[in-house]
C-alpha cells in the first residue's frame, strides 16, 4: 500500500473544488478529483498539471449516482489501496436561478447536496479506514447554521433560500451524526463553511477570492490530527454555532 497521502474531492472540475486539489496537490497530496462531466474532468486535470500538481486524475463522478461511486471506489482502491482525505464538495443551488422554487428544485437540492453526499461518504468508509489519518470534510455553508439564522437575520435573511439553506442545515446533521457513527473506525469527519466566494454558485457578486476560499478545506485536511475540529463547523479556523 503506497504511504503517500491521497484526496478525493468531489465537483473537483471547477470552483473551489479545483482549487481545493490544486492546494493539496501543491503539498505533495495525489488527487483525484470528480467531476461529473468527464470532459470537464479532463480539462482540470491538465489545467492542474499544468500548474505544478505532480499526481492528479479526473473519475466521472455524479454523486447521486451509485455506479459512478463504485467505479470511482475501485479506481482509488485499485490505484493507492486508502483514502485520506475526502472533501464532499460538490452542491448545487437552484433557489437563485431567477424561476420559482418548485418540489422538483427543491428535491434535486437535497439529492445533490445530501444524499449525494452521504452516499460517497458510505462507500468510501473502507478504505478511509485504512488510513492512519482519514478526514471527511462536507463542504457546508454558514446558511445552514440554524443558530445564525436565528440570531443574525439581518445579515443572512437575504441569503437564506429555502432549499439551499435546508439542505446545508441537514448537512450539517449529518456531519454531527457521520463524527459520532465513524470514529470508532478512525475516520474524523467535520463540516466547512468556505465563506462567500466568487465562483459560478458565489457569484462575482462574492466578497471572497476562490484562493481564499479554498483555505478553510485544505487547513482541515492537513493541520494536525489532534487539532482537527471533529463533529464542528468551522471557517478558517473558527467555530460557527450550529
Ligand atoms: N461559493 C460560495 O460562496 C460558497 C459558500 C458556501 C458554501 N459553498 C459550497 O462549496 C461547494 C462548492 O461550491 P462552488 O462555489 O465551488 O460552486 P461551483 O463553482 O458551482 O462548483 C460546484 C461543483 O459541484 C459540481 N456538481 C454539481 N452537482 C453535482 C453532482 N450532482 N454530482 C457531482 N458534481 C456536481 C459541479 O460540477 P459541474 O461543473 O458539472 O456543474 C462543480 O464541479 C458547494 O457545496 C457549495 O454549496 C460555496
Amino acid at each position: 500500500m503506497s504511504t503517500q497521502k491521497v484526496a478525493l474531492i468531489t465537483g473537483g472540475n471547477k470552483g473551489l473544488g479545483k482549487e481545493i486539489a490544486r492546494q493539496l496537490g501543491a503539498q505533495g497530496y495525489a488527487i483525484v478529483i470528480g467531476a461529473r462531466d468527464e470532459r470537464l474532468g479532463r480539462q482540470a486535470v491538465d489545467e492542474l498539471t499544468k500548474g505544478g500538481v505532480k499526481e492528479v486524475r479526473a473519475v466521472r463522478l455524479e454523486v447521486t449516482n451509485p455506479e459512478h461511486i463504485a467505479a470511482a471506489v475501485k479506481l482509488v482502491a485499485d490505484t493507492f489501496g486508502h483514502l485520506d482525505v475526502l472533501v464532499n464538495n460538490a452542491g448545487i443551488s437552484l433557489d437563485w436561478d431567477g424561476t420559482p422554487m418548485t418540489a422538483e428544485k427543491f428535491t434535486k437540492t437535497f439529492n445533490v447536496n445530501v444524499t449525494g453526499q452521504w452516499l460517497v461518504t458510505e462507500a468510501f468508509v473502507p478504505l478511509l479506514a485504512k488510513s492512519a489519518d482519514a478526514r471527511v470534510i462536507n463542504h457546508s455553508s454558514m446558511l445552514g447554521s440554524i443558530a445564525t439564522c436565528e440570531t443574525s437575520w439581518d445579515q443572512v435573511g437575504s441569503f437564506a433560500t429555502e432549499a439551499y439553506a435546508t439542505s446545508k442545515a441537514a448537512l450539517n446533521m449529518l456531519t454531527v451524526l457521520q463524527s459520532k457513527k465513524l470514529a470508532a473506525k478512525g475516520i474524523a469527519v467535520t463540516a466547512a463553511h468556505p465563506g462567500w466566494v466568487k465562483t459560478d454558485l458565489g457569484t462575482d457578486a462574492a466578497p471572497m477570492d476562490v484562493a481564499s476560499g479554498a483555505k478553510t478545506a485544505v487547513g482541515l485536511a492537513t493541520m494536525a490530527r489532534e487539532r482537527f475540529p471533529h463533529g464542528a463547523l468551522t471557517h478558517l479556523g473558527d467555530r460557527l454555532p450550529w
